[in-house]
Order: structure tokens, then C-alpha cells, then sequence
């Protein structure tokens, strides 16, 4: 059996329910209700934790600006938000992220090196990449225990911060480049409280050097050990039309393949696995999953768990 119609058995298996169903009852069946160790102080505390712990060099990654978000106008624009009204793509993402959050914080045997270090990529543009992490950011960021970072890491065609109705920013690429910032210079901190944003920052002719770097990936370990009841999500490029996902697949500790329903096809989401295969964590998500039937304003989310090992 190959790649895809092992990922496609998983979500096939029990029969006629909904993707979300059938992903909802897998978890149920696999997955305790707690998400977060029990010991886990709340964010206040951990930050204070954190603050408190911190030497002159950790200090120096604390987000020091703030930007408010446009809930409503996001809620609108079909986006999570964590005081919007329930809708169909907030309880998808609330059974997406689940898994997604054990393996960030699983313990013993299944502890996942940098597991709450990710990133959001697909096969080909366009496939729902940025859709995708900003409503996982937005869904995690609604637990109360955690917080999230969300990075711009699509820097040759950045679009987290339009998105969300920000200006443009200095960000990633301007710590990569720049000596003298730090993170703490590009992190920003918003009005929703556990949520943080990263900027992809100033263009330079290096960009693709530059996130592939060993700094980048120095910079990422970093957030990711230092801040480690923290989600760091990246928004990657394409996997078929850039390098920096499989650059960046061998550091992070899991990875959310996007994959169209419908549209993209299974030769190229393989070369995608291939690409990506140094990471053993790989969830896919079949976006737009239902968009084709014409029953709901937003397209759907399917999931599956998709193991280098099978
Ligand atoms: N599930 C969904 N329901 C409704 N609209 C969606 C969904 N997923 C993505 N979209 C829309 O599809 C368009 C493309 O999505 P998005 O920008 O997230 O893709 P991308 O993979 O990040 O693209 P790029 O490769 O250009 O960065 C956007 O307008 C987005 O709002
Ligand atoms: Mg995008």
C-alpha cells in the first residue's frame, strides 16, 4: 500500500461518518481528555515561572510589543478566535489540535524531541497553509494553559500579518541577518493573551539561505527548549516549490501537511512525504475536505496520522 492510501485507509475506516466524526472518535478512543500535564501551572504562573528563571540572555527573548487583532473582522473572515461563537471550523480545529497537543507534551516513551516545535506546510501553494496555522494558533491559544507563537516562516511570500489586518513587520528574517537584534525585538505580543506573533520580516537576497541557515535553526531550538510549554507554529513555504521545508522538517518536531481535498494529487503529496520524511511526526490535514458539496460557507477538515515507520 502506498503513502497516500495508507493516509486515506485511516480516515476511511469507519465508514460513512464525517471526517470529523471519524477523527473525533479516534481521538476519544486513543486520547485522554487532559492535554496538558496536570501539574502544568496556569500560563500567569508559568509565566512568572518563566520571567523569574530567565537570565540576562532569556530575558532577552520576551515579546516586548503589543498589536491588537480585529476579532470580530477575523470571525467574520471565517477565522478562530478564542471569544468567538462556535462554528464548524472552531470545532474542527478543536479535534485537530488535540493530537497535535499530545504530541507536543507527550512524556516517557513518547516524548517527541521539540514536539511543540512545528510546522504548517503542503504539497503546493494555495492549499490552505496559512488558513490553517493562523486557526491552530487561534484554537490552541484558547487553552488556557498554553501559549502560543505563531511565526511567519513563508518568507519569500509572507501573508500571516495582511491577514490578520496588521502592518508589516520586522521579524525573522531580520534576526537572521542583524547580529545585533534578538527575538525579543520581533516578537509581538497581541490582544488575545496567549497568543504571540513573528513577522517574516525585511526581504533580503539571502532569504532562502537565511531559513535554512543554522541560525534559524539555532533560533527555533532556542524558543522551542527555553519556552517549553509554549506551541511554536511555523508557516512554511510549499513543499514542491522551495527548499526550506525539508530543511526545516529535520528540526522540528512535528509537522501538519496540508493537502487539498480534491485538487492536489497523490504523485505530488508522495514527493511531499519524501521531502518531509526526516520528521516521524507528520499529521495531514485534508482541507476543503467537504467545500465540493456546497453545504457550508468554509470547507471542511479531515485528519489523519500519517508515520514514517508504517
Ligand atoms: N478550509 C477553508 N475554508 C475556507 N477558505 C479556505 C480554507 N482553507 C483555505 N481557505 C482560503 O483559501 C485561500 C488560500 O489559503 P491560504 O492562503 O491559507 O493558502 P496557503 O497554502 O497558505 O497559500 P500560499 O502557498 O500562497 O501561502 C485563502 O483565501 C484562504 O482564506
Ligand atoms: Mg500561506
Amino acid at each position: 500500500m502506498d503513502l497516500i492510501q495508507r493516509a486515506a485507509e485511516r480516515l476511511k475506516r469507519n465508514g460513512d461518518l464525517s471526517l470529523v466524526e471519524r477523527a473525533a472518535n479516534r481521538l476519544s478512543a486513543a486520547a485522554p481528555a487532559q492535554t496538558v500535564p496536570a501539574d502544568d501551572p496556569p500560563q500567569d504562573q508559568a509565566e512568572t515561572r518563566n520571567l523569574a528563571d530567565s537570565s540576562a540572555a532569556e530575558s532577552a527573548t520576551l515579546p516586548t510589543r503589543h498589536l491588537n487583532l480585529d476579532l470580530g473582522r477575523l470571525q467574520i473572515a471565517g477565522f478562530v478566535t478564542p471569544t468567538g461563537s462556535r462554528t464548524r471550523i472552531s470545532e474542527e480545529f478543536r479535534v485537530i489540535k488535540r493530537p497535535v497537543l499530545l504530541r507536543a507534551f507527550a512524556t516517557g516513551d513518547d516524548h517527541i524531541e521539540h514536539g511543540n516545535l512545528m510546522m504548517v506546510t503542503s504539497a503546493k501553494p494555495g492549499e490552505g497553509k496559512t488558513f490553517t496555522a493562523i486557526n491552530l494558533a487561534m484554537s490552541i491559544a484558547s487553552e488556557r494553559d498554553l501559549h502560543v507563537l505563531l511565526v511567519d516562516a513563508d518568507v519569500q511570500r509572507p501573508s500571516i500579518f495582511q491577514v490578520l489586518g496588521l502592518p508589516p513587520q520586522k521579524g525573522l528574517l531580520d534576526v537572521l541577518s542583524d547580529n545585533s537584534m534578538t527575538p525579543a525585538d520581533v516578537l509581538i505580543r497581541t490582544n488575545i493573551r496567549n497568543l504571540s506573533l513573528m513577522a517574516a520580516g525585511t526581504p533580503s537576497l539571502a532569504t532562502t539561505e537565511l531559513l535554512a541557515s543554522q541560525k534559524m535553526i539555532n533560533l527555533m531550538q532556542e524558543i522551542a527548549t527555553r519556552y517549553h510549554d509554549r506551541i511554536i507554529i511555523l508557516d512554511a513555504p510549499p513543499i514542491l516549490a522551495s527548499s526550506e521545508p525539508s530543511v526545516l522538517a529535520i528540526h522540528v518536531g512535528q509537522i501538519i501537511l496540508v493537502i487539498e481535498a480534491g485538487k492536489t494529487g497523490r504523485r505530488a503529496v508522495e514527493q511531499s512525504l519524501t521531502h518531509i520524511g526526516a520528521c516521524p511526526n507528520i499529521s495531514i490535514i485534508f482541507n476543503k475536505a467537504d467545500a465540493t458539496r456546497g453545504k457550508d460557507e468554509f470547507g471542511g477538515y479531515g485528519y489523519g496520522y500519517y508515520e514514517t515507520n508504517e
